[in-house]
Formats: C-alpha cells, sequence, structure tokens
C-alpha cells in the first residue's frame, strides 16, 4: 500500500510516519514549510488545488491520511479565509482527488465540532461548533462525506506527545513547575486526552483496513485541563501548589472554547485491536518517553 500523509511533520503526522515505515516501505510526507525527517518528502501547498492535484496524480496513493490544517483556534477566528482555505477547500479537493484515483481517505478532525454543553459525545451524536476552527473542520467532514467515495473521519482531541518544536500541555506543565513558575489552569474545560503514539497506531489501523464512516479515536478518560495538571505534578513529584485553579472566562482567549468537548471512545474501543489508553496509562508512557529522550 502507497501512503500519502499531509501535515507530516506536524504533532501527530510525525508519529504516523514513522509508525507506519517499519510496516509499509511507501510513505510519502507531505511539507509546507517544515520538511519531515523520515518518508518521502513531498512538497505540498494546500492552498494551491493544483499543487494537491499534481502530489496526488504523481503519488497515485492508495490511501491518503488527511492531517493537515490549521490547527491554531485563535488564528481560525481572526484568518476565517485561511482556516477555510486550508481546512474546508483543501479538504473538498484532496476528497476528489481520492474518489478519482480510489484511494480511502481518513480525515482528521476534531472535538471541537461539539457545542461542549455536555460531553462524552458519540459519532451520532448532534454537532454544533462554537467557535470558527470547529466549523471550519465540519465543512471539511461534510466535503469528505459528500465527495470522497472510500473514507473515514476520525475525531481526536487535545493529542499529546514529544515533539521537537510544539510543546504539548503536560510538558508545559512539567517545565513551568519544575521553574517553580505559578500556573493559571483552567477547571472548567475537559477534553479526552490523547495520547499520540496511541492516537497514531488507532489512525494506522483504521486505514489499513479500511473502516469506513465517523469514528472517535481519543483517550479514553474525560478530565480537566487542571486535574490533568495535577496528575503530572504528582507523577513528577512536582509542587501541585503553584496550579492556581482559573476558569476559560478569564483567560481573554478570541476564540471560545467548548466547555466539555470530550468524547466517547466505545466504538474504537470495541473496533480496534489498539484500544484507546486512559489518562493515567498515557501520561506514564509520555513520560517515560521524555525521560528516555536524549537531551
Ligand atoms: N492539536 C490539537 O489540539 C487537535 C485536536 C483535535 C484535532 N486535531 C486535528 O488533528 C490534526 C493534526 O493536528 P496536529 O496537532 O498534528 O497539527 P499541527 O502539529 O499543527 O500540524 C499541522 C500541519 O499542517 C501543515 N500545514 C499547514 N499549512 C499547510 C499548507 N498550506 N500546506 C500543506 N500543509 C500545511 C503543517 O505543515 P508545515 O509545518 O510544513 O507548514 C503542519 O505539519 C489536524 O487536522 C487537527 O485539526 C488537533
Amino acid at each position: 500500500m502507497r501512503f500519502l500523509v499531509t501535515g507530516s511533520a506536524g504533532l501527530v503526522g510525525r508519529q504516523v510516519v514513522k509508525d507506519l515505515l517499519p510496516s509499509y516501505p511507501h510513505v510519502y510526507s507531505c511539507y509546507h514549510a517544515s520538511k519531515p525527517e523520515t518518508g518521502t518528502a513531498t512538497h505540498l501547498d494546500l492552498s494551491s488545488p493544483e499543487s494537491i492535484i499534481r502530489v496526488v496524480e504523481s503519488v497515485k496513493p492508495d490511501v491518503i491520511i488527511h492531517l493537515a490544517a490549521l490547527t491554531n483556534v485563535d488564528q481560525c477566528e481572526t484568518d476565517r479565509d485561511m482556516a477555510t482555505k486550508l481546512n474546508v477547500k483543501s479538504t473538498a479537493i484532496l476528497s476528489e482527488q481520492a474518489a478519482k484515483h480510489n484511494a480511502f481517505l481518513l480525515y482528521v478532525s476534531t472535538d471541537y465540532v461539539f457545542d461542549g454543553k455536555t460531553g462524552m459525545k458519540k459519532e451520532t451524536d448532534r454537532t454544533d461548533p462554537v467557535d470558527y476552527y470547529g466549523k471550519s473542520k465540519l465543512e471539511g467532514e461534510r466535503a469528505v462525506q459528500e465527495i470522497a467515495s472510500s473514507w473515514c473521519i476520525a475525531r481526536t482531541s487535545t493529542p499529546y506527545g514529544i515533539h521537537p518544536k510544539k510543546k504539548s500541555f503536560p510538558l508545559f506543565v512539567a517545565e513551568n513547575l519544575q521553574a517553580k513558575a505559578p500556573l493559571d489552569i483552567v477547571t472548567d474545560q475537559y477534553t479526552s486526552p490523547t495520547y499520540v503514539p496511541n492516537l497514531s497506531r488507532m489512525l494506522i489501523e483504521v486505514s489499513s483496513r479500511k473502516i469506513q464512516g465517523i469514528i472517535h479515536l481519543a483517550g479514553a478518560t474525560r478530565i480537566s485541563r487542571y486535574e490533568m495538571a495535577e496528575i503530572v505534578a504528582e507523577k513528577l513529584h512536582l509542587d501541585k501548589k503553584l496550579l492556581r485553579p482559573t476558569s476559560i472566562a478569564a483567560m481573554n482567549w478570541t476564540a471560545k472554547r467548548p466547555n466539555d468537548s470530550s468524547l466517547d471512545v466505545s466504538k474504537a474501543a470495541s473496533l480496534l485491536k489498539e484500544k484507546p489508553v486512559t489518562v493515567k496509562q498515557g501520561l506514564d508512557l509520555f513520560i517515560q518517553e521524555l525521560e528516555q529522550k536524549p537531551n
């Protein structure tokens, strides 16, 4: 199977390419600004339809894992044209190309497609995003459903893992607490934090088995940001008293945030060999990985 991975140098994409390679030698890692370390580096500009068409025509993939997006929630709010271009239009063109070349399209979407009034959302629950990032990703989902012929939409939630440039939430907490810096952390935002290597293996299983439809691929625990920070402090024996409880309203973020965007992952748990892990399991693995990482 030939895999084309967009966003291959991003937080999730970097791990996916690394995990695909031992089993699949033909992995085309698409990038825009940051060249990926592994796979066949393939330049792709999602804001250019010609670039998307050219890349798919030349690679002729069997599977496309579409991870690239404008993921900065506040930037999506202020630069809606760019969010529409990268999250909606490029997804529609990629869907057309997938259909034309009989490729399976796995589109990675977000927990932010829900309004967050109540959590633990199932795949069949009503979507109603509160911010432009969520709206643009939902429009991307609709394009996939309408245009692609063989597809899966995998919604995930607050991924965390090791990345050379992106600092995941647990590492941000750990570094601040190690520096004895007080940290304001929201108590009223609940998600399903997802350990990136676990997500990567679930994405690879879904795409290699060509599982169709919508599936929630996220961590198995619904938890607030504050509670997660407390667990990080406990596991690393850092001073929990430096964590200062605050609220979404006090954060002055540009875009609105859903209060509870946790996802029900029972479909993934029953269907996949790679099961969603709990936040405690994920953090243990994350800390082990950090300890093994050369400085
Ligand atoms: N991070 C989250 O909290 C979260 C939560 C739920 C769902 N998701 C979804 O999960 C997926 C992966 O997220 P992530 O955190 O791994 O993202 P990320 O680290 O922000 O990476 C985004 C990727 O998009 C690529 N990209 C941006 N503009 C591009 C363009 N014009 N042409 C081609 N590529 C472009 C970037 O490539 P360059 O660096 O080369 O520009 C980058 O590799 C996304 O679809 C996101 O919506 C993320």
